[in-house]
């Protein structure tokens, strides 16, 4: 497909495809910026990116889903206004040449199929390519922490939403039948593996996060806030990660009902993946579901980033046989649940879910069972 988009775009064939998959994160939301756990899997659905190199320092790009070209040189790399989905490759050139790192010129063409708006890190899969892109192009020795974090900066820095490090690390490091287990403060992980009797079901919602960065954004704001706050009673914490379990009931006199609940999430939710990475390690996949569950009813009632589709939705995953725990996943405010669906019944909850959804809010979701696939830098 890309080779082919490729080829109509420029007349040749390219020299170099990469591919960078998608993520749904299992649990641990919202707990990335704050320093904490988290518990995501790269999906079976990817950017890729095809190429070659030109001799000069112009950079043409191709958007297989925009249907669009755009140019910049490498010598003057602007933000486009008119031309989004193009920054992401903007800002990944213009941070590897800032770091010295010499590009030359290229053709690029690029797309594929993960859902935009959905939840499901589209732009962390756009990003990685592109650094993974030019590495490949042009054989350059990057460190993957040093690739994700790059990543991660362009959509900080130049794209301008400020998200954590969670979507850029799995679309890199993501391993096929595995879900990985980062600690988002120094950045270590491990690989978990996924058992073949239970599927990864993701179901869209179908409603754009229209809220999601002005909200995310609030929720970062209040978070920091509970963190002045506690640290003012004199407990050494730096971040919500800090905070234990059993410091929380003391600070309820401290934070103001809502900045306790936000507290109280991320604090559970941190305790959560913990217990979710043991069961899963342990075999117990009921208590796995259960913890996507409790994770869901916090994000709900305490963090207070569902919406109706949202909870409708995992209110039907609920009552279908064969179901583990279902929950919202990634930022919220629309996007998509991931649900834990033993995988003799994940076709028949795939087709309940679709029906039952129409019926109950005249909506249309789309239902992927999913695959945990390789990240950019495994695969590549
Ligand atoms: C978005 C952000 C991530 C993370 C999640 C919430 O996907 O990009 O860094 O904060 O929301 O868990």
């Amino acid at each position: 497909m890309i080779e082919q988009a490729f080829v109509e775009a420029y007349g040749t064939e390219p020299e170099v495809v990469v591919r960078a998959p998608g993520r749904v994160n299992l649990i641990g939301e919202h707990t990335d910026y704050n320093d904490g756990f988290v518990l995501p899997a790269a999906i079976d659905r990817a950017i890729t990116y095809a190429g070659r190199r030109r001799t000069d320092r112009l950079v043409r790009v191709f958007s297989m889903d925009f249907r669009a070209s755009a140019e910049f040189s490498l010598d003057d790399i602007q933000k486009d206004a008119q031309n989004t989905w193009s920054n992401f490759l903007r800002g990944v050139s213009k941070f590897l040449e800032a770091d010295g790192h010499h590009l030359t010129g290229a053709d690029i063409a690029f797309g594929g199929d993960v859902p935009r708006e959905a939840g499901l890190s589209s732009s962390a899969a756009v990003e990685v390519g592109a650094v993974v892109f030019w590495k490949k192009l042009l054989g350059l020795t990057l460190d993957p922490i040093y690739i994700i974090k790059l990543a991660r900066r362009t959509e900080n820095e130049f794209v301008g939403v400020p998200c954590g490090i969670m979507d850029q690390f799995i679309s890199a490091l993501g391993r096929r039948d595995h879900a990985l287990f980062l600690d988002c403060r120094d950045l270590t992980y491990r690989h978990v593996p996924l058992r073949a009797d239970v599927k990864i079901v993701v179901c869209n919602s179908g409603v754009k996060r229209a809220l999601a960065q002005s909200e995310y954004e609030v929720r970062l704001k209040q978070c920091r806030q509970a963190v002045a706050q506690i640290a003012s009673t004199g407990l050494a914490v730096e971040s919500l990660r800090d905070v234990k379990p059993s410091d929380l009931a003391a600070t309820r006199g401290v934070l103001t009902d809502l900045l306790w609940r936000r507290a109280h999430h991320v604090v559970s939710e941190n305790q959560r993946v913990l217990e979710a990475v043991q069961a899963l390690e342990g075999g117990d996949l009921e208590h796995f579901g259960a913890l996507m569950n409790a994770s869901h009813n916090s994000l709900r009632d305490d963090y207070e980033v569902s919406c109706k589709e949202l909870d409708a939705l995992v209110e039907l995953a609920r009552k279908q046989p064969g179901v583990l725990g279902a929950r919202m996943t990634g930022a919220g405010f629309g996007g998509c649940t991931v649900n834990l669906v033993r995988a003799d019944a994940a076709e028949a909850f795939a087709r309940a879910i679709a029906r039952g959804y129409q019926e109950a809010l005249g909506l249309k979701a789309e239902v992927y069972i999913c695959q945990a696939s390789d990240g950019a830098l495994v695969s590549a």
